[in-house]
């Protein structure tokens, strides 16, 4: 089943889809009848890994110099001269680089005389598991896990979204990174916390599932990283650290996934939804989606692997979901914070 409402397309549209919002310059071709026709990444991972995080200016710099050859690439890929709309990530993230790919958005969307879509990066990643064959059908709850975010959202429909739960401090993606740091693992540490975890003893350790037993939906991950740095610091007093390093990574690994799963499975019970979506980068963590399959009786949907984490192509079908928001004159728009409980329905 096509996820599309017919209404806005009285013909096929290719949207090109760029995302900016912080360290991966993404780009990608939608079409509204052919499903994702191209698609293009350009990581800034090894720009950054040496001062163990995201420098802004840096980021900037490196969407300004990479972005219009991969618009060139993934159009020449789709075997197009143009696209028919543009959809670009006007926030939340980095403004610095949300303003590049908005400007180049709005510039092309002039020249090319085509409409431009402003997209909310966490509904961009809602959305990515509608790129797959199987796409979810409304209503469901969607688990948004990622560097800036821990999200539990009741999705109605498209733009109409509750947020349940929201984390009190610390996203776990970015739990994952400041453990990973603490075990000497560098930066961006989930997936190298996670291949580290795969040698190591998950029970090795009791840490803390923060909050699941308290009410409510929200997330805390700040006292299972203190929990963890203790550990760590202990190991190190004790010259045990290498050979305890697996262990700590999958007993911290174990304990984020139980806290994620567990809230899930209390708010798709509290909602009554027999689907969940998990979308964001920790959305690519194999313990994460192979626990939610086993204990979650209703349907779990995700995206592939390479659309859990930034792309073009989540913010090129949320573009084209979203058309009928699309303005003509330019309007650069650039959010640090946007909260995605504001969002209406397209054409509201
Ligand atoms: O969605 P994303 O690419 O960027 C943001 O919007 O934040 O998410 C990046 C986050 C990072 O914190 C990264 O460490 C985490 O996702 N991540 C993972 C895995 N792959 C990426 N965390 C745990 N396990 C993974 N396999
Ligand atoms: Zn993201």
């Amino acid at each position: 089943m096509s996820p599309f409402d017919l209404q806005y397309y009285p013909a096929q549209m290719n949207v090109l889809g760029i995302e900016t919002s912080c360290d991966e310059t993404g780009v990608a071709v939608y079409s509204t009848e052919r499903g994702l026709v191209a698609d293009a990444l350009h990581s800034q991972v090894d720009l950054h890994a040496m001062y163990g995080g995201v420098v802004p200016e840096i980021a900037s710099r490196d969407h300004i110099r990479c972005l219009l050859p991969l618009v060139e690439q993934v159009l020449g890929d789709a075997g197009i001269d143009r696209p028919d709309a543009i959809a670009y990530t006007a926030g939340p993230g980095l403004v610095g680089a949300l303003m590049v790919g908005s400007g180049l958005a709005n510039g092309l969307g002039l020249a090319w005389g085509c409409p431009v879509v402003p997209v909310h990066h966490m509904e961009g990643h809602l959305l990515a598991p509608m790129l797959e064959d199987d796409p979810p059908q409304y209503p469901f709850l969607a688990l948004l896990v990622s560097g800036g975010h821990s999200m539990l959202i009741r999705v109605g429909g498209l733009g109409d979204y509750h947020v349940l739960g929201t984390t009190l401090d610390d996203a776990v993606g970015e739990a994952f990174d400041k453990t990973a740091i603490l075990l000497g693992l560098g930066y961006p540490g989930g997936p190298a916390l996670a291949a580290l975890a795969e040698e190591g003893d998950d029970a090795a350790f009791a840490l803390p599932r923060p909050m699941l037993n308290r009410p409510g939906l929200d997330f805390s991950f700040s006292g299972l990283k203190t929990a963890v740095m203790l550990l760590v610091r202990k190991a190190k007093d004790e010259g045990s650290l290498a050979e305890r390093r697996a262990d700590i990574a999958a007993s911290f690994q174990r304990a984020a996934v139980d806290t994620l799963v567990g809230r899930a499975l209390q708010a798709a019970k509290r909602e009554d939804l027999e689907r969940i979506v998990v979308a964001g980068g920790v959305g690519a963590n194999k313990l994460l989606r192979k626990e939610i399959a086993e204990r979650f009786d209703g349907q779990v949907y995700y995206p592939r692997m390479a659309y859990c984490t930034d792309n073009g192509a989540m913010i090129a079908v949320a573009g084209a979901l979203r058309l009928a928001d699309a303005h003509q004159v330019a309007e650069i728009r650039a959010q640090a914070r946007w909260s995605l409980d504001t969002l209406s329905p397209p054409g509201n």
